[in-house]
């Protein structure tokens, strides 16, 4: 099996064709998100595996209540800030609100956040967002899908809420899943999904998927960087989000606490999942 080395100096950087191997040989993936070098530099060597520039961001750094506030040059900030803080993990950009409304605008906003650093781009929703997915690969720009609660859906879903709950609504999770999947994204987060739902598409999908409030059978984790601190955030927190600076002792010793728990399977348990 392929595990990375615990000392940064022996670890390669990641790549996107990495992944799907990871998911291969059962390896998690351990992904915490991040808005600036330090934390960045940190996360690396404690062998975060994927960061993210999150459009969380606007939450957590800029004090709004939603994600949509968040624009392509903030994205493009703080991607290139983070950027400069990794030597060996993937690093992912969110395509803000309505940065990914037509192919072309995703594409311009993808490029710039490639430009500066970023591996791949993420994008919420399926739908028409599929084209918008294809027209990103077919342009060899590497795009993480993410399904679930879509925070930029906020005034549509009506607030942050579990998804994919009855039936009928995880059908469509795992139809949506798919079409991501055959759209060409290389990578799937889930957030806000029952356990045997997101338990379902990972055992479907060949591409890893990365869980946020979706069990535990996922093929890795993510937690923004104030959660998995334990800082107030500005937002109510939610069930799936650990401490881990209590037991990891200091900011590195949380990250590497996080990786291990990932990696182990100890994170998330039952209580930080939808039944
Ligand atoms: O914006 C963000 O930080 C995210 C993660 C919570 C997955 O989308």
């Amino acid at each position: 099996m392929y595990t990375q080395p615990a000392t940064a100096a022996d670890r390669k950087p990641w790549t996107v064709p990495m992944l799907a191997q990871a998911k291969r040989e059962g390896r998690k993936l351990a992904m915490l998100t991040a808005y600036d070098a330090g934390f960045a530099r940190t996360m690396d060597a404690a062998g975060i595996d994927l960061v993210l520039v999150g459009d969380s961001l606007g939450m957590v750094m800029q004090g709004h209540d939603s994600t949509l506030p968040v624009t392509v040059d903030d994205i493009v900030y703080h991607t290139a800030c983070v950027a400069r803080g990794l030597s060996t993990a993937l690093l992912l950009s969110d395509l803000p609100f309505q940065a990914d409304a037509s192919p072309q605008r995703a594409l311009d906003a993808a490029t710039r956040c490639l430009q500066v650093g970023a591996g791949m781009a993420k994008i919420e929703g399926a739908g028409h967002k599929l084209e918008v997915i294809r027209y990103l690969v077919e342009r060899e720009i590497p795009v993480c899908a993410h399904l679930g609660l879509t925070p930029q859906s906020v005034l549509r879903l009506g607030g942050y809420k579990v998804q994919g709950r009855d039936e009928r609504a995880a059908a469509q999770l795992m139809e949506d899943a798919r079409a991501v999947q055959d759209a060409g994204a290389s990578m799937l987060v889930l957030e806000c999904v029952p356990t045997p739902v997101a338990a379902s598409i990972t055992a479907a999908l060949a591409i890893p998927t990365i869980g946020i409030g979706a069990g535990p059978q996922c093929d890795g984790q993510v937690l923004v960087l104030h959660d998995v601190l334990g800082l107030d955030g500005g937002h109510r927190r939610p069930k799936f989000v650990k401490d881990f600076l209590a037991e990891g002792g200091s900011v590195d010793g949380a990250f590497r606490a996080y990786a291990d728990a990932v990696r182990s399977g100890a994170f998330p348990d039952e209580s930080h999942s939808y039944a």
